[in-house]
């Protein structure tokens, strides 16, 4: 069971001028996205090979250019933010073209793009704080028709009234972890440890 997460990083930029010294202010908050990619990949020892993790980075010079991180294909995860930052860093370097470091890839692709390809593979969820509590959704979780689970989510800013009226449209339902709001980071913690209680019980 693969479970699969596409952070939207509305302002995060996609060149590689920032600096790792003041990442929060000069990256247009990659610092969220490598938070995220930590949390949704790595455990105390070793990362997670069940997992893949996109971040759609919308912010300038570029927009928008995906970043994929597949636990299958990483050898070293990094354990600090700073120095996920710094394989970012090489990634977007436009005068270089190393477009894939073990595990991180660039992809040309939006936002929409990349949650079509998802929603034709994966049960599909947006996370939003009003959406039907994760339990109930997960306690149906043995009758999944699908192999792989999606979870969409916002950065800092959130996910906007256009991108939840398409996801609606799509069909794509959201899924809500309370009424507190989280940073996505602890999203995807909180979404990992339920899921590794209904798969383990499953077994
Ligand atoms: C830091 S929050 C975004 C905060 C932003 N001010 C907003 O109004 O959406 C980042 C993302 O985490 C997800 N999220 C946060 N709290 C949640 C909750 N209680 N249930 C489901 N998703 C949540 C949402 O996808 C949200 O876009």
């Amino acid at each position: 069971m693969k479970r699969i997460f596409i952070l939207k990083a509305s302002t995060a930029r996609t060149d590689n001028k920032f600096t790792i010294k003041d990442l929060p202010g000069t990256s247009g908050r990659l610092d969220v996205v490598c938070r995220c990619i930590l949390s949704s990949l790595l455990l105390s020892e070793g990362h997670r090979p069940d997992t893949i993790f996109y971040a759609v980075l919308e912010g300038p010079p570029r927009p928008s250019i995906t970043v994929e991180v597949n636990g299958e294909k990483i050898e070293n995860l990094p354990r600090d933010e700073l120095k996920v930052a710094l394989i970012l860093k090489e990634l977007l370097d436009p005068e270089k073209t190393p477009d894939t470091v073990s595990g991180f890839k660039l992809m040309n692709k939006g936002f929409q793009d990349i949650v079509e390809e998802k929603l034709c593979e994966s049960e599909t969820y947006f996370l939003h704080r009003a959406g039907k509590n994760i339990n109930e959704v997960l306690s149906g979780f043995p009758n999944l028709k699908r192999p792989q689970l999606t979870f969409i989510l916002g950065d800092h800013i959130g996910l906007n009234q256009n991108d939840i009226k398409y996801l609606v449209e799509m069909g794509i339902k959201p899924i809500s972890l309370g009424p507190k709001e989280y940073l996505g980071s602890h999203c995807i913690s909180l979404i990992q440890e339920k899921l590794n209680r209904v798969i383990k019980k499953k077994k």
